[in-house]
C-alpha cells in the first residue's frame, strides 16, 4: 500500500507537473483583455511615455528660432489689423476649458455654454467664408452640395459671404450644381480663381517657389496654402468641403483659430485647419508665411503646410512671448473624432441601435430626452460642424442622421430663399 500509495503520489505529482496552468493563463488573459479594452475604449496610455513616437516637430529645435517680427507695434500699423482691438480686448468666450475634455460629454455640453448674445452680435459686421474645390480631381456632385447648403441654411447671411475658391473657375461655375447657387443666391455666393501671384503680392511668399508647384494628387499642400492666402487677403473663416455646417461660427469669431486634431494628444497631429478664422492680414498668418518661406519646401501629400506648420508656428509664438490663436476642441467641429464612446455614429453606415445608452427610436428612457436619436440631435445643435473626412465616394444611409439633418437644412434654405425673394 505504502508502496502503492507512493506510486500514485509519485504520477499526480507528475500530472500536476504537466497540467496546463489554466488558472493562470486565464488571469494573464483577462489581464489583456481589459488592456485592449480600456486602450479602445478610453485610448488609455499604459505607457505614456514609451509609446508615443517623437515629435516631428522637435521642441529643442524650435526654442531657439525667432519669431519674425509680425507683430511689432509698428509694422502691425502698416497693416488692416488692429491690435488692440483683436489682441488686447477681453474676450467674451471661454474656447478652452482647461480640460482635455475626452470624457463622457464634456465636450458637448462645454460647447452648449457658448451661445450668441446680442450685445456683442455686432462685433462683426461682415464675415467672407471661403472654400476651396479642384477641378482636376473630382466632379463638383450633390455631395459637394450638401456643403453649400449647410453654410447657406445655418450662417447669418445678412452679414455673411461665401468664396468657393478653384483652380478653374470658368468650368466650375458652368457645373450644374455650382450654376445653380451663383443663380440662386447673388451677393451671398461667388466662385473665384486662385491667381498665386496676386495673392502673395506684399508678402515673403512672393518670392518661393514651392508655390508654382504646390498643386499635389490630393489637394493638400495647395488646400493647404490656399486657405491662408484667402484668410491674408480678405479674412474670415475657412471650412474645407467635406463638412456639413451645423451652427452659425459668427459666435466664435472674436477669437482667431485653428481646430485640434482630434482628443488623442498624439505628439504630431495636434492641430487641423479645416476649419480656421483668421483677420485681414493678421500678423498670425504673417509669422505663418514667413516658416512657409524660410523652411524648406513642403512634400506633396503631406501636412508640411498644414498641421505641422500650425504647430510651429504656435511653439514660436508662445516662445516669442506673445498670446497664441485659439485653438476649437474637437467635438466643435469633428464629432467624430474621438474614442466610440463619446463620437457621433458614423455618419455614413445606418443608424445604430442606441446611443449613450438610450434605445435609439424607443422614447423610453426619462427626462426631455427620451431616446438615442434625441440626444444626438440636442449634440448636433452644440457644436459647429460634421467633418466628413473627405470619403467622396460614400452616400449617406437612407433615413439616417445626417440624412434628417440635411432635410431640416433644406426646409430652412427654402424659408430663407422665399424672405431674400421677397426683398429683392
Ligand atoms: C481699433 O480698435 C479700437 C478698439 O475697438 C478702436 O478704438 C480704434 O479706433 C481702432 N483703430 C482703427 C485704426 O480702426
Ligand atoms: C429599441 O427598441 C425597439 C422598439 O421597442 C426594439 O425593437 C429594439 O430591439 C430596441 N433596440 C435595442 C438596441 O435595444
Ligand atoms: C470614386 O469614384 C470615381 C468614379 O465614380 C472613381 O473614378 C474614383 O477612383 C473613386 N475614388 C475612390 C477613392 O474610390
Amino acid at each position: 500500500m505504502i508502496l502503492n500509495g507512493g506510486l500514485e503520489d509519485h504520477t499526480n505529482l507528475r500530472r500536476k507537473n504537466n497540467r496546463i496552468p489554466w488558472k493562470r493563463i486565464l488571469v494573464i488573459l483577462c489581464i489583456f483583455t481589459t488592456i485592449i479594452f480600456l486602450r479602445r475604449r478610453h485610448r488609455l496610455s499604459l505607457f505614456p511615455f514609451k509609446e508615443k513616437p517623437p515629435p516631428i516637430v522637435p521642441t529643442r529645435d524650435w526654442e531657439h528660432r525667432p519669431l519674425s517680427g509680425c507683430f511689432d507695434p509698428e509694422r502691425v500699423e502698416r497693416t488692416d489689423y488692429n491690435l488692440t482691438q483683436f489682441l488686447d480686448s477681453r474676450p467674451r468666450h471661454t474656447l478652452n476649458a482647461g480640460s482635455n475634455m475626452k470624457f463622457e460629454m464634456e465636450c458637448y455640453d462645454f460647447a452648449g455654454t457658448i451661445r450668441p448674445d446680442e450685445r456683442y452680435d455686432d462685433m462683426t459686421s461682415s464675415l467672407i467664408y471661403h472654400t476651396y474645390w479642384r477641378m482636376d480631381l473630382l466632379p463638383f456632385d450633390q455631395r459637394e452640395g450638401y456643403t453649400i447648403d449647410s453654410f447657406l441654411a445655418t450662417q447669418d447671411l445678412s452679414r455673411s459671404r461665401l468664396i468657393l475658391w478653384t483652380n478653374d473657375a470658368a468650368g466650375l461655375s458652368v457645373t450644374p450644381v455650382v450654376a445653380k447657387y451663383l443663380m440662386d443666391w447673388p451677393g451671398v455666393f461667388e466662385v473665384r480663381e486662385v491667381d498665386v501671384r496676386e495673392m502673395t503680392e506684399g508678402t515673403v511668399l512672393n518670392r518661393i517657389e514651392a508655390l508654382e508647384g504646390m498643386y499635389d494628387g490630393s489637394a493638400w499642400v495647395d488646400g493647404d496654402a490656399v486657405r491662408l492666402l484667402a484668410l491674408w487677403n480678405h479674412g474670415g473663416i475657412w471650412f474645407d468641403m467635406d463638412e456639413i455646417l451645423t451652427r452659425d461660427l459668427g459666435v466664435l469669431t472674436e477669437h482667431e483659430f485653428v481646430t485640434q486634431w482630434d482628443c488623442r494628444d498624439d505628439p504630431n497631429l495636434i492641430l487641423n485647419g479645416h476649419i480656421m478664422h483668421f483677420r485681414r492680414q493678421s500678423p498670425y498668418l504673417c509669422e505663418a508665411f514667413h516658416i512657409m518661406a524660410t523652411e524648406p519646401a513642403p512634400t506633396p501629400n503631406s501636412l508640411d503646410w498644414g498641421a505641422f506648420l500650425y504647430q510651429k508656428l504656435y511653439r514660436r509664438l508662445m516662445h516669442g512671448g506673445v498670446k497664441p490663436f485659439s485653438v476649437l476642441p474637437w467635438c466643435f467641429t469633428d464629432p467624430r473624432n474621438c474614442h466610440d464612446d463619446i463620437s457621433f455614429p458614423n455618419p455614413f453606415e445606418k443608424d445604430p441601435g442606441s446611443w449613450k445608452g438610450l434605445n435609439w427610436s424607443d422614447p423610453s428612457g426619462e427626462g426631455p430626452i427620451r431616446d438615442g436619436r434625441q440626444h444626438l440631435e440636442k449634440r448636433i445643435n452644440q457644436i459647429w460642424s460634421i467633418h466628413l473626412h473627405n470619403q467622396w465616394n460614400r452616400t449617406f444611409p437612407e433615413g439616417g442622421y445626417i440624412e434628417r439633418l440635411l432635410e431640416k437644412q433644406a426646409d430652412e434654405l427654402g424659408v430663407r430663399k422665399n424672405k431674400r425673394n421677397a426683398y429683392n
